[in-house]
């Protein structure tokens, strides 16, 4: 399909990708800083990364590769024999190029809310962990695939191109003024992917505009009445491209912990509550924690749903090892859990038990992640994968699906759905609740193995 909502008039389009601007261009800004900043002098880092670790390094290089299976419009130097250009004509009836982006998961759709959080996971990975990232050659590729998809997002906006740091400032007003969530205006998507809320949206975008502009107003609104009433402080909640909130603790604690000078008594209040829930999720995810979440499979493997089922553990496990690098940065040696402590290593440790899983530590001896090790999933939930490259049916290949043959093409870098809570897993084309990859679970897998590189501490400022 082409993109949602094509029809329909600009404040709409303008709705839909609204936050997702905001949140990709403010990342964008800061992105861009750290690097002008990087190669106008030395490296702002505390020192060079440690050791790399073979398996994670092997591990990345493969799941990196699944952007360029996603990729929409005409591609440039593909590396994926079997992909070809593709959606080239999209947004031409409103006379903008939306060619670019990726695909969702198996089945071709472009969806700016997940896309977002795509390009805003793949940012934050690059902007804390960039470095390691270099060291294993997968930066440039990591920074093209999310040119990729800002080259579209930036393009979804209907109104000429100012400055990006007028952009996202513009939109978060205008977001913020007619708060809704954007399944109001469009809610055809729902069955795709319905958005619970727009709060957490909100405190997500501020806190990346103030990590972009440096902008005190955005603080204030985190740690002021609107972080209140959405901050849902003390209660754990799951990270995911619908809920961003256990995210927005995370990277509000980079503040807490790293530079909180000249903030006012009420901003620093503000962010100690922002740091003690993102607390309580890492309490929720430690397996010997007091608070130990019951979610968990034999295995030890973090299990919300059945649909996509590595999406949760995943992207705790990237919180995790983002925390546990604040942890070390900032010296700060340990965190409480209803009285018992847990160190940076501690936190370590849960991450790296949640991709050794993924990666083939599992009941099932098999990686979820295609491309990698000797066992992996052959019937990927996948229309170009599974569709051999001669065929003359073009999409309409319901006897592909139907094929008993694995797929002709391998979907290298595709981090499936996963395992059933009693950890097995039906490798077959239809079972798309556990055989469909989608683009968002390899952003937060890149940035999960992108952090188990190396032991090392994060960069202290990202401006
Ligand atoms: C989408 O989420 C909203 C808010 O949680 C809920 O009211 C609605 O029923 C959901 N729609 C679908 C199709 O699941
Ligand atoms: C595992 O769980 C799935 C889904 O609930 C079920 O269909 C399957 O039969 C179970 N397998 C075993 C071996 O219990
Ligand atoms: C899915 O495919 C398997 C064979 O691979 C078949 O046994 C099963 O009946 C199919 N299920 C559906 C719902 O089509």
């Amino acid at each position: 399909m082409g993109v949602n909502g094509k029809k329909k008039g600009c404040w709409i389009w303008l709705f839909i990708i609204l936050i997702a601007v905001v949140v990709v261009t403010a990342v964008a800004i800061t992105i861009k800083k750290k690097y002008d900043e990087y190669h106008s002098k030395a490296p702002s880092v505390p020192g060079p990364p440690g050791a790399i670790t073979k398996k994670y390094e092997d591990a990345l290089k493969t799941a990196t590769q699944f952007f360029n299976v996603q990729k929409s419009g005409k591609l440039v130097n593909n590396k994926v024999p079997w992909r070809g250009d593709s959606a080239l004509k999209d947004g031409s009836e409103v006379d903008v190029d939306l060619s670019k982006g990726m695909y969702d998961a198996g089945d071709n759709m472009k969806f700016n809310f997940p896309m977002a959080f795509t390009a805003t996971i793949l940012s934050w990975a690059i902007l804390e962990y960039g470095d390691q990232m270099n060291v294993v050659k997968q930066l440039e590729p990591a920074q093209d695939s999310l040119k990729w998809i800002t080259d579209y997002l930036i393009n979804s906006h209907p109104s000429e191109n100012v400055l990006y740091i007028q952009h996202a400032g513009q939109l978060f007003t205008f977001a913020n003024t007619y708060r809704r969530s954007y399944i109001v205006s469009i809610p055809e998507v729902q069955t795709y992917y319905n958005s619970t809320g727009y709060g957490d949206e909100l405190l997500w975008a501020a806190s990346w505009l103030y990590h972009a502009t440096k902008d005190m107003s955005y603080l204030e609104f985190v740690t002021g009445k609107d972080g209140q009433q959405f901050g849902n402080f003390g209660n754990p909640t799951w990270f995911s491209w619908d809920n961003k909130l256990a995210g927005a603790q995370v990277l509000l604690s980079r503040v807490n912990l790293f530079d909180d000078e000249g903030d006012s008594m009420d901003e620093k209040l503000g962010l100690q509550m922002y740091r003690k829930t993102a607390e309580a999720v890492i309490c929720g995810l430690l397996p010997d924690s007091p608070s130990a979440t019951s979610s968990r499979t034999d295995g030890g493997l973090i299990w919300v749903s059945e649909w996509n089922a590595l999406q949760h553990p995943v992207a705790s496990a990237f919180l995790a090892i983002v925390y546990s690098d604040y942890m070390l940065t900032s010296q700060t040696v340990s965190i409480y859990c209803s009285g018992k402590t847990y160190t940076a290593a501690n936190l370590r440790d849960f991450a790296k038990s949640q991709a050794d899983y993924v990666l083939g530590d599992n009941p099932m001896k098999m990686s979820y992640l295609v491309g990698y090790g000797d066992k992996y999933p052959e019937y990927v939930h996948h229309r170009g994968a599974s569709i051999p490259t001669d065929a003359k049916t073009g999409c309409k290949g319901f006897k592909w699906l139907e094929s008993t043959e694995p797929n002709p093409n391998v979907a290298v870098g595709a981090m499936v759905g996963g395992p059933f809570l009693n950890e097995t897993y039906i490798d077959s084309r239809n079972n798309s609740m556990q055989g469909e990859p989608t683009t968002y679970n390899s952003a937060i897998i890149v940035g999960l193995l992108s952090g188990l590189l190396t032991t090392s501490s994060v960069v202290k400022s990202f401006a």
